[in-house]
């Protein structure tokens, strides 16, 4: 038997193990299976010895583990860039960041394009590190606003990367194409929040990406398109940074569309 899962504290809500064992079913996989572990952050490091002693060909890491498990694995650039680790093989024993391929992938998937454009990244946490980067890299002009100034002060000088504080005023004022959301603001079951205040006008026919899929169309969402614009949930980049972990420890291509379906239904389920 091949043995994958993630690790959190708590991970009963994890919905990566009904979109990866939905995956080894369709491609006849039998020999695969994707377990949920409930680590405490005291136990972390021997946990991984543990996983790799029994066999595990690799993890997912989630919260609030991705940063502690860089200690215990070599991080490859991506990973010590962004600061955080969601996946290791522990074959080579190494630590990456899926978060990053699986958000620029379904922005691709979607046809988003993001060399040279205006893009307001929404929040400084560790999933605007992820989109930071990935936009960065891709030829955005990156303006970041948040709550708390002082942590895109520090995300922007660990990135090292070329993006600018702003504050909501000037960000709807800066022509943006593209709004991502990388804050927990409007996720279930707080469904009647926004990130985007409404004392500041919404910017017209602009692109959403909420990293919010609970529920799947967020208030913002709903903001962006009653204004002319576009708006593209979060599901697509859950799907695809767990397609790019499928990929590492089975070397084979992952099947998106079955991993979407099993997620949806998930979802479905659970209220949110
Ligand atoms: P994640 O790993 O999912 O990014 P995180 O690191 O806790 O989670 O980051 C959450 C982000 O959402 C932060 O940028 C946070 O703002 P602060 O940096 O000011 O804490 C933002 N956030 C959460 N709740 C918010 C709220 N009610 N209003 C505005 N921003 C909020």
């Amino acid at each position: 038997m091949n043995k994958v899962g993630v690790i959190g504290w708590p991970v009963d809500h994890s919905l990566s193990p009904v979109m990866h064992n939905a995956a080894f079913a369709a491609l006849g996989m039998t020999d695969w299976f994707y377990d949920k572990m409930a680590i405490p952050p005291d136990i972390v490091g021997l946990s991984l010895r543990e996983l790799r002693d029994h066999g595990f060909t690799g993890i997912n890491v989630t919260v609030p583990h991705k940063q502690a498990v860089m200690r215990y694995v070599t991080a490859d650039e991506r990973a010590q860039a962004i600061g955080a680790v969601n996946t290791i093989d522990f074959r080579a024993n190494v630590g990456t960041n899926t978060d990053v391929s699986g958000f620029m992938d379904d922005l691709a998937a979607h046809g988003v394009e993001i060399a040279g454009q205006n893009v307001i990244v929404l929040g400084a946490g560790g999933a605007a590190r992820a989109a930071v980067y990935g936009l960065a890299q891709a030829g955005a002009n990156v303006a970041i606003v948040n709550r708390t100034p002082e942590k895109t002060e520090q995300l922007i000088s660990d990135l090292g990367v070329d993006a600018m504080p702003m504050t909501f005023e000037k960000a709807a004022k800066g022509k943006a194409a593209l709004i991502v959301n990388c804050t927990s603001v409007g996720m279930y079951p707080k469904i009647d929040d926004s990130p985007w205040t409404d004392e500041v006008p919404f910017p017209p026919r602009v692109t959403v990406y909420d990293m919010v899929y609970r529920p799947q169309t967020t208030k913002l969402m709903r903001q962006a398109e009653a204004n002319g614009g576009r708006a593209i949930g979060g599901l697509g980049m859950l799907v695809r940074q767990g397609a790019a972990a499928f990929s590492i420890w089975t070397g084979q291509e992952a099947p998106v569309d079955v991993m979407f379906a099993a997620l949806e239904e998930a979802l479905k389920e659970n209220s949110g």
